[in-house]
């Protein structure tokens, strides 16, 4: 008990009044030196005011150590006992408790009694009153109680924060919604066996992982990346369907954008952002085009193979005419080809139909818009159309016959060989027969 209670003094709250010493001690011999302008009244002046200064000094350490211990004697009162690292309940529960860590944790300068209210020294009530954290953090409480964890059995305040004894600022490396920690906290939960995927919740935290944002966060280290609670705040956490969530559709292009501030707007001047803002439903938002959780870099080929068909879901035509173009035809030759892309002509963000001035498919911008692709790309050569469509006769009436004659091309230069073929089957299997050497196993 005795070498426990040394070193549980050697915590924060000690350096803390160590910290305070120097101050003090180099104050008076300043002052004596200006004083005096005799050397010998002067040794003698120091030495005095050195004495004075050591009593001095002795009496507030001591005053200040009372004030220590007896501002950590309740704190060290309960830890002589629950510092025991073994220490379990009756119900074979732990009930140890790190006292180091605990006076190195936000919380260290409170009493044990500021959270565990009935709990004043031992022996302990009968029943012991769950801990309250909303005395202290109303607003915090409030907010979880409004949200989709408001289940209080299940989502106690210690289910995010770890450790009620070692819950450190959110800005500490070891506190568990440090930005850095965020995933993992949450990933406990919102991950392949985690009791929200017992609930029905789709496993969100190995996506995240595997994104760009949670590679920039756990890869790179980076703190600006966006984590769980960039996205969904991190209290009153609501359900994608409520419209006050900042992951409601509409909510959208602000939430991404208050990091991709450029982008968002470049999105709102385009026609998605723009019927957006009309209440049109079938308006892409950010998460349409790059998921929520499973974000690619865009410039990798996965993006712009999957990305293609995302356009193509909603421009159904438009992508049917793409894909008999060559652009397309080059793309799904198998494996990865660089080509044309929806958005390497349309934009990806600012898109615009044709009839707007400012779109990059506006007859006057053509030239640039393929010659960055095209090298000396000239008005003649824009005349080729990205979506003609060759089964429509009266748009593209010479696509039209061409397409008729290669197709009724195609299926005589076929049906001949298929006529041929069969011929000579006949005629070889004749032959063979013929000459005798046939039978069951020519
Ligand atoms: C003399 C040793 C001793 C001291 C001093 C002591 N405790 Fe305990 N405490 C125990 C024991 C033993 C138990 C387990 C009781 C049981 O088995 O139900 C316990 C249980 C508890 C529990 C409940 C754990 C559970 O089962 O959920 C809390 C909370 C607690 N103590 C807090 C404190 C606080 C706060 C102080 C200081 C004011 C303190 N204890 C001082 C021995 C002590
Ligand atoms: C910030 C508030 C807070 C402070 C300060 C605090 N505790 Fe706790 N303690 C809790 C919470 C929360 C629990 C979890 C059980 C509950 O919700 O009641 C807990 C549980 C315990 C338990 C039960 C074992 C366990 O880990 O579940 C013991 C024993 C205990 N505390 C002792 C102490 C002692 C000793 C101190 C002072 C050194 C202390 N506590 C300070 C919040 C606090
Ligand atoms: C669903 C997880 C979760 C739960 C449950 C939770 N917190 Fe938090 N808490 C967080 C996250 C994440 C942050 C960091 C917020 C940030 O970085 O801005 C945080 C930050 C805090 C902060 C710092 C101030 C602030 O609001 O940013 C306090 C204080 C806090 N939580 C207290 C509590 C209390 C008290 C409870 C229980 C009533 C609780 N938390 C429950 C996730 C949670
Ligand atoms: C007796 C009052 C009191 C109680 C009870 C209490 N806290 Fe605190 N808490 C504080 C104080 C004081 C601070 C430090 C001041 C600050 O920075 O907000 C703090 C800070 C925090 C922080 C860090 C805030 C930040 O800046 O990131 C978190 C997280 C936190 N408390 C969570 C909890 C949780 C969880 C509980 C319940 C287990 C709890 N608190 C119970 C008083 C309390
Ligand atoms: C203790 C486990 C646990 C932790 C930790 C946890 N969650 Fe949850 N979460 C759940 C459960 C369970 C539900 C389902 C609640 C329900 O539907 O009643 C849920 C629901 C959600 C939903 C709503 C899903 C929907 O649309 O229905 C979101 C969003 C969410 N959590 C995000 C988070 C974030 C972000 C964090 C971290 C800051 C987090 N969760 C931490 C267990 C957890
Ligand atoms: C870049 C923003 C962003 C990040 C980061 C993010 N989410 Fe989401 N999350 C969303 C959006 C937006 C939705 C709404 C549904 C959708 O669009 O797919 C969502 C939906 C959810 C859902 C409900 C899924 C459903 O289909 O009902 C859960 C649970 C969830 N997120 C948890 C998490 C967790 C846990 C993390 C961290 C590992 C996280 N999210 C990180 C934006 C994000
Ligand atoms: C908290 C800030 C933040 C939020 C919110 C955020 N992002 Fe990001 N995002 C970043 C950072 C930082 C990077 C850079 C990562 C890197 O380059 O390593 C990034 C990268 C990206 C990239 C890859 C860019 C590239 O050039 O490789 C895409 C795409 C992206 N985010 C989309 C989104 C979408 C969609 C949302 C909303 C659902 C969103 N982001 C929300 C911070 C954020
Ligand atoms: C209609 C689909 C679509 C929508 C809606 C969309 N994006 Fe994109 N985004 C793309 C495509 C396609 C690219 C690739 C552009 C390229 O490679 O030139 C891209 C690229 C990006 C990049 C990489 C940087 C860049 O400019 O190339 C970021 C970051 C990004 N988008 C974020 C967002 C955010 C934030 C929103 C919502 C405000 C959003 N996107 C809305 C399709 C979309
Ligand atoms: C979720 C469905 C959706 C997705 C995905 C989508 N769009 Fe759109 N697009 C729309 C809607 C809705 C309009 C607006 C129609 C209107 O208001 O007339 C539109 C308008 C356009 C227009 C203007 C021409 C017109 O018909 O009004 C172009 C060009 C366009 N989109 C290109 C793209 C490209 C390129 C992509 C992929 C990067 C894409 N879209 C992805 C739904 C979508
Ligand atoms: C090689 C460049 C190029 C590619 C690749 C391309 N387009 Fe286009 N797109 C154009 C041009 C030029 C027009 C205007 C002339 C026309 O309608 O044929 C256009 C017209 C459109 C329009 C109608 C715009 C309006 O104002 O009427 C939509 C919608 C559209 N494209 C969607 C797509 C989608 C979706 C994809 C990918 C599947 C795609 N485009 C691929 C160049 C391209
Ligand atoms: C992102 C780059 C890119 C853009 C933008 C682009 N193309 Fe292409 N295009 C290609 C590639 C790659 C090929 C196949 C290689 C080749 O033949 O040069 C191709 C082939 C073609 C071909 C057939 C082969 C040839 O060179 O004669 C035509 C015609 C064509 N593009 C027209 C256009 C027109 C018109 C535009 C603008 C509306 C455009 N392209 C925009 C990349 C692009």
């Amino acid at each position: 008990m005795e070498v426990r209670f040394a070193r549980e003094k050697e915590d924060g709250r000690m350096a803390a009044v160590v910290h305070q010493r120097p101050p003090s001690t180099a104050e008076p011999p300043q002052r004596a030196h200006r004083i005096s302008a005799n050397p010998k009244q002067d040794a003698r002046t120091k030495v005095l005011a050195a004495l004075r200064t050591r009593a001095l000094l002795t009496t507030l350490a001591a005053a200040l150590l009372f004030l220590a211990s007896a501002s950590g004697a309740f704190a060290q009162e309960c830890l002589s006992c629950h510092s025991d690292a073994s220490m379990t309940d009756s119900a074979g529960h732990s009930i140890a408790v790190d006292g180091k860590k605990f006076s190195a944790s936000i919380h260290g300068s409170l009493q044990c009694s500021s959270c565990h209210t009935d709990i004043k020294g031992y022996p302990h009530p009968e029943k012991i009153a769950p801990v309250q954290c909303q005395t202290c953090h109303a607003d915090q409480q409030s907010a979880l109680s409004g949200s989709v964890h408001a289940k209080s059995s299940q989502h106690p305040c210690t289910s995010c924060h770890g450790n009620a004894h070692e819950i450190f600022p959110k800005s500490d490396p070891r506190s568990a919604v440090y930005p850095l920690n965020v995933p993992k906290t949450c990933g406990a939960c919102h991950s392949k066996d985690g009791v929200a995927t017992k609930d029905g919740l789709p496993s969100v935290y190995p996506l995240y992982m595997d994104s760009i944002h949670g590679f920039a966060l756990s890869k790179e280290g980076l703190l600006v990346a966006a984590n769980c609670q960039s996205c969904h705040g991190s209290h009153g956490i609501l359900r994608h369907t409520d419209p006050a969530s900042p992951t409601f559709k509409a909510n959208i292009p602000q939430t991404c954008g208050s990091c991709h501030a450029k982008i968002d707007v470049e999105y709102e001047q385009g026609i998605h952002g723009h019927a957006l803002a009309m209440h049109n439903p079938k308006a892409p938002v950010c998460t349409d085009c790059h998921t929520a959780h499973a974000i690619l870099q865009p410039t990798q080929a996965a993006f712009r193979m999957q990305s293609t068909p995302i356009c193509g879901n909603c421009h159904q035509d438009k992508f049917s005419t793409y894909r008999d173009t060559f652009h397309s035809q080059l793309g799904s030759l198998g494996g990865y080809v660089e080509t044309a892309r929806c958005w390497d002509c349309h934009g990806a963000h600012d898109v615009r139909p044709a009839s707007d001035p400012a779109s990059l498919i506006a007859p006057a911008n053509l030239v640039t818009t393929c010659g960055r692709c095209h090298a000396g790309a000239n008005l003649k050569f824009v005349q080729y159309q990205p979506h003609a469509n060759a089964r429509d006769r009266k748009m593209n009436p010479g696509l039209y016959y061409v397409r008729l004659f290669m197709n009724l091309l195609l299926v005589s230069v076929l049906t001949f060989f298929l006529i041929h073929t069969i011929l000579w089957l006949i005629r070889s299997r004749y032959e063979q027969v013929k000459s005798g050497k046939g039978g069951k196993n020519a």
